[in-house]
């Protein structure tokens, strides 16, 4: 006799899918929990995300991942959402809640978890600079802030999108911290205990060379750390820019990634799965 177990479904949903992370790092998640589940990557039409997504819950789909370019519809989409998904402006995930879909934002927690459990970074106190503003910046502010760091400094290279950005956060602080924008020409002389670079230039060889670097040189206080909020086999361009310029660590959004992924994985599962181990695995499987 046969017995057969309704199947929990997942995915990842954007465009394009193909190179995600999420499916391996979600399998290992649901392998060290025991966890019955199946994750796969579901590319949807740039036209076609609440479409897709309906269609997933029409096969029974329980919960997503959202990458780009669909977090602005995705918050869109969803009749319920986390807090910090309507602060964020942006979602990445969707929880199936029995007749609607929930839309939350692990982002700036998985920035958070990343700093306080793999690299014993304390936010409390410190000068905080973030290049660039548009949805990865915005995602990862509130959260932030609400470690209380001593000043919380936006530059971009658009001026006024970093303004707006900080105006818009500046009403989550506390009496402890600042947040302010700067032109990207007021960096000089200024110093920073934490870097995070949030612009799409470490993609390409913008940061790569010393001449071209749209940032400042001085930017580290000693101590520092650079941290991209994407990842790469190799270092990113921003942190081999950031070794050369003083910063004393370095390190990229790999561990942000596995740590949101764990956020979601809770939400739908109800069970938050170690990271660590995933996460060097994962080092592992990229550097190979
Ligand atoms: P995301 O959702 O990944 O944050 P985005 O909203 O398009 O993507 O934002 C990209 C960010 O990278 C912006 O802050 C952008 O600066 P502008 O607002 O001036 O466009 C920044 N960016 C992209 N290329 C850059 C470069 N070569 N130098 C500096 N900043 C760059």
């Amino acid at each position: 006799m046969s017995v057969s177990y309704p199947v929990s479904r997942y995915a990842v949903i954007g465009q394009p899918v193909a190179h995600s992370r999420s499916p391996r790092i979600h399998a290992l998640f649901a392998e060290a929990t025991g966890e019955c589940l199946i994750y796969e990557r579901l590319p949807a039409p740039l036209d076609a995300f609440a479409e897709t997504v309906r269609e997933f819950r029409r096969e029974g789909g329980l919960g997503l991942s959202v990458t780009v370019p669909f977090k602005l519809e995705c918050l869109a989409l969803a009749p319920e959402a986390s807090e910090r998904a309507k602060v964020a402006g942006a979602a990445n995930t969707l929880a199936w809640h029995g007749d609607h879909w929930f839309a939350d934002n692990t982002d700036g927690a998985g920035l958070l978890h990343d700093f306080a459990r793999n690299l014993g970074v304390d936010v409390r106190g410190r000068d905080v600079l973030i290049l660039g503003a548009g949805g990865a910046a915005r995602g990862i502010l509130r959260p932030l802030i609400a470690q209380e760091p001593r000043r919380l400094v936006i530059a971009n290279r658009t001026p006024n999108k970093a303004i707006a950005l900080a105006v818009l956060f500046a009403q989550h602080t506390g009496r402890s911290t600042t947040v302010l924008a700067s032109p990207i020409v007021d960096l000089q002389g200024q110093q920073y205990d934490i870097v995070i670079n949030s612009t799409s230039a470490s993609l390409g060889r913008a940061a790569a060379e010393e001449v071209e670097a749209p940032w400042p040189a001085t930017l580290f206080a000693p101590g520092a750390l650079a941290y991209d909020l994407v990842y790469a086999a190799a270092p990113t361009a921003f942190l081999r820019w950031a070794a050369r310029h003083g910063a004393a660590r370095c390190a990229d959004g790999l561990g942000m990634l596995v740590e949101q992924a764990a956020l979601q994985f809770e939400l739908w599962r109800g069970v938050l799965p170690a990271t660590g181990p995933v996460l060097a695995q994962l080092r592992a499987e990229i550097k190979a």
